[in-house]
């Protein structure tokens, strides 16, 4: 039940705007409906047993001091009243604990049930580095795929990728969706469990080195922004937590960001929470970038960065990040071609495979299916 109300509060526009509240309603009926009988039946039995170990206790006192009071009028053995009524008092010292434990089971059940879900929990494997991972404080920005394959599970997502980067160039990765380029860059900051792959920083695998070390060495702008329930000045600041005012604010106006930060009644301060539900996409975007400008790693992957901003503004980051990627070594994914033209290499990936490679000019006059997905946008557009 409480998945549910989870879910339907948190998904409420969808339920409205597609009109799936007399539904959501009603299956909210029926798990409450499921609930309240199962609980009744629980509480039922539950004061059905109560009762019934009273009574069977006081029928075991009333056969005791019948049998008792039969032996001594008799005179069967040496049996006296002091030792029935010891026997008795016997009796009740250990009925007492057993009437508690029996009220202890709902809560016992309960608990249990918690319990399962928290080692759940704790049973996943942890993200654990290589027992003889090395550290790793500097690179020189030199990025190599080498026939790296790679799958989720069974199923195969990556087939033979190759690819060699160095500080200064920009790569570009474009293809249809699905077709595998964030999963590409998880690789490159060993986000997955180690499989048949090779991917190398400065001639070094990755998998080799100590993740804290690497993720300082990588920026990633993630397809999907997501900020803290913090202020906008400690959002931008996780990207290096020892910047300065003067730094925050020059990210922030590099990205963008500043004129619409300075509008809010609290600028810097303002407190975002519900991942920033009162920003708009691009707005958080514009964080997301900001944040990714303050940090000073060598290394940068975009992955479609701007895809929910302005076409002027778009410009206006790329200008500013066209500077910041001067001396590292930038990945950009893109669907929208415009923003990558000015790669020195395009990779199309498509199915899992780099089909295409070259600069926007080479791959334009291969006319492959570079050539065709550039053409259907500009077509499309004008
Ligand atoms: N965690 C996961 N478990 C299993 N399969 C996954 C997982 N993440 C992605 N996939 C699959 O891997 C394939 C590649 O996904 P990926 O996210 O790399 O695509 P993409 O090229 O970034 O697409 P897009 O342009 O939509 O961002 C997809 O077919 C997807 O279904
Ligand atoms: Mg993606």
């Amino acid at each position: 039940m409480n998945t549910q109300i989870e879910e339907s509060v948190s998904g409420k526009p969808v339920v409205q705007l597609f009109d799936h509240i007399e539904a959501t309603t009603t299956h909210f009926d029926q798990t409450n409906h499921d609930y309240t009988k199962a609980a009744f039946r629980a509480q039922a039995l539950s004061s059905i047993i109560g009762p019934f170990n009273n009574m069977t206790n006081n029928v075991a006192y009333v056969l005791i001091t019948a049998v008792g009071a039969v032996s001594i009028l008799g005179h069967w053995g040496n049996i006296t009243v002091g030792v029935i009524f010891t026997f008795l008092i016997y009796l009740r010292n250990f009925t007492g604990p057993i009437n508690n434990l029996l009220d202890l089971i709902n809560t016992l059940q309960l608990s249990l049930v918690s319990a399962q879900r928290v080692f759940s929990l704790i049973d996943e494997p942890q993200e654990k580095d290589a027992p003889n991972a090395r550290p790793l404080t500097h690179t020189d920005g030199n990025v190599q795929f080498d026939h790296v394959s790679f799958a989720y599970d069974t199923r195969p997502i990556l087939t033979d990728i190759n690819l060699t980067a160095h500080s200064g160039d920009v790569i570009a990765l474009v293809g249809p969706t699905g077709a595998g380029k964030t999963t590409i860059m998880n690789l490159l900051t060993n986000l997955y469990p180690l499989q048949s792959r090779r991917v190398l920083l400065d001639g070094i695998d990755v998998t080799t080195i100590r993740r804290a070390d690497l993720r300082k060495l990588i920026t990633v702008v993630q397809q999907e922004s997501y900020l803290f329930t913090m202020s906008i000045r400690d959002n931008i600041r996780l990207g290096r937590p020892d910047a300065d005012e003067a730094a925050i604010v020059a990210a922030a106006k590099a990205a963008n960001a500043h004129t619409f930060i300075t509008q809010l009644p609290d600028g810097y301060d303002t407190v975002l929470s519900e991942n920033a539900h009162s920003l708009s996409q691009g707005q958080r975007q514009l964080l997301s970038i900001a944040r990714a400008f303050i940090t000073q790693a060598p290394i940068l992957v975009l992955d479609e960065a701007t895809a929910a901003i302005d076409s002027n503004t778009e410009t206006l980051v790329q200008n500013a990040m066209a500077k910041l990627m001067q001396d590292k070594t930038s990945f950009v994914i893109a669907h929208r071609l415009s923003t990558i033209q000015a790669a020195n290499q395009i990779l199309v990936i498509d199915d899992g495979r780099v089909v295409e490679s070259g600069t926007h000019q080479s791959l334009l006059a291969q006319n492959g299916f570079y050539a065709d997905l550039y053409n259907s946008q500009f077509e499309t557009r004008a």
